[in-house]
């Protein structure tokens, strides 16, 4: 439980707040890079910010405040150049460092002018990595962005996937905390949708969580396991400050504003040995629905019905009025811990996992439970012989709504169809 003044320090993100000045320390993952295949600029709202990235003919990519510096026009609806996004009101031009590089008439009137060298529009450096583009909107200098050492893997599938979740952004990181839920929720709920009543999975006998220089873990055993479980020894990860790491996927949910979190989810799929003809891994990247027509949430696959745990807390979860148990142990580690940081970093401190040099953030490594199953290349045989990636050539489990040529591109590189057949096309 949390007092009404602590629940809306712990939520409220925008410029200025204690919890939006500690999220704008790290670097957060906002689009998939492939986004821009098709289109150059896109509006965004970040942390409670109406801003515009874009990806300019050069192929550097630039986040801006949303309103032109001139008479503040939408520079959603700009148009990108060799360097910058230019307006479409009267043409000035900004490039990806918030500096204005062309004011058209002004240029002419005036050619002696140093208007144009006063004018900043607030920028924030974006860069990207493993398919996703990460942006920075803290204080300068920034720290190193973490390549976790998944983003290193090669010979693999990557899909990056994005929810719009209509609520808080803290009460989908709690969930990253929460062991129990997944007997419950994933397990559980999955049977009776199904329609059958029993057996339940196997129960949670115990769970412990700990800090470590990048967030928390936590582990459990459940009915049938034993202490050498690698869910007992390793573990699952809490990433500081709004990621989740599951061995195969991380999970981030982006603050938007109080109210909305964008969920982006990365998942590496290892190949076959037989599909490894290229070194670097295929990206694809999807927009995942979370509402039938009904407007009934969607239930049926795993991180759809967390999301329906996030949403269905309320806007804002009002902690004022939970009662907090002995699963809720991680919960509570979270939030101290985020209390504790954001009196850190109002005292000119960098928050934890900061990486400041640039040699340490190459390649971050994580505690992964059975890394083999990501990193250890098996011929396709073998491969298909696992449960885990036979169950991916049918479907893909985390999200509703994979579009047909992606998973036709997931059995191609694996060269296997949905039944474990030769891959024919
Ligand atoms: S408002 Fe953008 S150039 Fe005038
Ligand atoms: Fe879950």
């Amino acid at each position: 439980m949390l007092s009404e003044a602590k629940n809306k320090q712990i939520t409220q993100v925008g410029p200025g707040t204690p919890m939006g000045q500690y999220l704008r320390r790290y670097w957060h993952p906002i689009a998939a890079a492939s986004e821009f295949d098709n289109k150059e600029v896109k509006a965004v709202r970040l942390l409670g910010e109406n801003l515009v990235l874009y990806k300019d003919m050069s192929g550097t990519y630039g986040l801006l405040d949303r309103h032109c510096p001139h008479r503040r026009a939408d520079l959603s609806y700009g148009f990108v150049e060799k360097v910058g996004l230019r307006c479409n009101y009267h043409g000035w031009l900004i490039n990806e460092k918030g500096r204005c590089i062309e004011q058209p008439y002004d240029d002419t009137a005036n050619p002696n002018g140093t208007m144009k060298e006063k004018v900043r529009q607030p920028a924030y450096p974006v860069r990207e990595v493993a398919g996703l583009l990460f942006a920075y909107m803290g204080p300068q200098p920034a720290p190193e962005l973490p390549i976790w050492e998944p983003f290193t893997w090669k010979h693999g599938f990557i899909e990056i996937v994005t929810s719009d979740i209509p609520c808080n952004w803290f009460q989908c990181q709690e969930n990253s905390c929460d062991p129990v839920h997944f007997e419950w929720m994933h397990d559980n709920w999955s049977i009776r949708q199904r329609g059958d009543t029993t057996p339940y999975s196997p129960a949670h006998l115990k769970v412990a969580f700990d800090e470590f220089e990048h967030g928390f873990t936590y582990r459990r055993v459940r009915e049938g396991q034993n202490d050498d479980s690698p869910m007992w020894t390793t573990g699952r990860v809490a990433l500081w400050p709004n990621g989740f790491y599951l061995g195969s996927h991380f999970e981030w949910r982006v603050p938007v504003d109080d109210e909305n979190t964008l969920s982006i989810t990365w998942f590496f799929t290892k190949l076959p040995a037989e599909s490894q003809k290229n070194s670097l891994p295929e990206i694809h990247a999807w927009h995942a629905p979370i509402k039938q027509a009904d407007g009934r949430w969607i239930t049926s696959h795993i991180i759809n019905q967390d999301i329906v745990a996030w949403v269905g807390q309320g806007v804002v979860s009002d902690r004022t009025k939970e009662n907090l148990g002995a699963s809720d142990r991680g919960i509570a580690m979270i939030r101290n811990r985020f209390f504790e940081e954001m009196d850190a970093v109002a005292a000119g401190k960098d928050p934890k996992g900061t990486i400041r040099d640039p040699e340490a953030a190459k390649c971050v490594p994580l505690p992964i439970a059975e890394p083999q199953l990501y990193k250890t290349i098996v011929p396709r045989d073998e491969w298909v012989s696992n449960g885990y990636f036979k169950r991916r050539l049918k479907e893909f489990p985390w999200h509703y709504g994979q579009p047909p040529e992606i998973i036709d591109a997931f059995r191609k590189a694996v060269g296997l169809d949905a039944d474990g057949q030769p891959y024919k096309g």
